[in-house]
């Protein structure tokens, strides 16, 4: 396991994307931040602690099977578990941006429920990889494709808690994840 982000380093970040948010959006919007399950609920609670603003804060589960492989399956969304947003701003937050295929199909969901604005942001972005014709609007850490585990990433459930970012290397991987 190689760390490609220490807890500092991710720390810095964190603060950069909020002093983002905070001037792109003016005090006076009702922000409603949504994150995407399970991944996105580390960088969920360290992000709105750094926003001195009034938000809402809710939760969508968004699934795509796929363990080790970087091929996503076919994704389901829980829409029903999404807060009201019409005539919100909406902010979806979620760990990372590998095909694209998770936000790009939220958005398209989100859409249907009349907000007045959807963008996004993400902890990692992998290069290389989107397979979508839409970018993620606010980016913490660009990172090379490699398979990482941590700060709220998992490989089939294992190291969401490890408080760093790290990359598994192709014998980690095919051993699988811990007991
Ligand atoms: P996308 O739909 O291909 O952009 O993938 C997004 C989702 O796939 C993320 O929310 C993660 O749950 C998962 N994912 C993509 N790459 C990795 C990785 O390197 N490690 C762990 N999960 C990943
Ligand atoms: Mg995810």
């Amino acid at each position: 396991m190689q760390q490609l982000l220490s807890e500092a380093q991710i720390s810095e970040g964190i603060a950069r994307l909020a002093a983002e948010i905070e001037s792109f959006y003016d005090g006076h919007r009702k922000l409603t931040i949504i994150g995407v399950m399970t991944g996105s609920v580390v960088l969920l609670a360290d992000l709105i602690r750094r926003l001195p603003r009034t938000i809402r804060v809710g939760l969508v589960q968004a699934r795509s099977y796929r363990g080790a492989s970087t091929t996503p399956g076919a994704l389901t969304i829980r829409a029903d578990m999404l807060p009201d947003v019409r005539n919100r701003d909406v902010l979806v937050v979620d760990d990372i941006f590998d095909t694209g295929q998770t936000l790009f199909e939220l958005f398209l969901e989100l859409d249907e429920l009349g907000p007045a604005s959807v963008r996004s942001l993400v902890l990692l972005r992998k290069q290389g990889r989107s397979k979508v014709p839409i970018e993620p609007d606010h980016v913490g850490f660009d990172i090379p494709d490699r398979f990482v585990v941590g700060y709220g990433l998992d490989f089939e459930d294992a190291y969401r808690n490890l408080p760093y970012v790290a990359a598994l290397d192709d014998a980690e991987l095919a051993a699988g994840p811990p007991p």
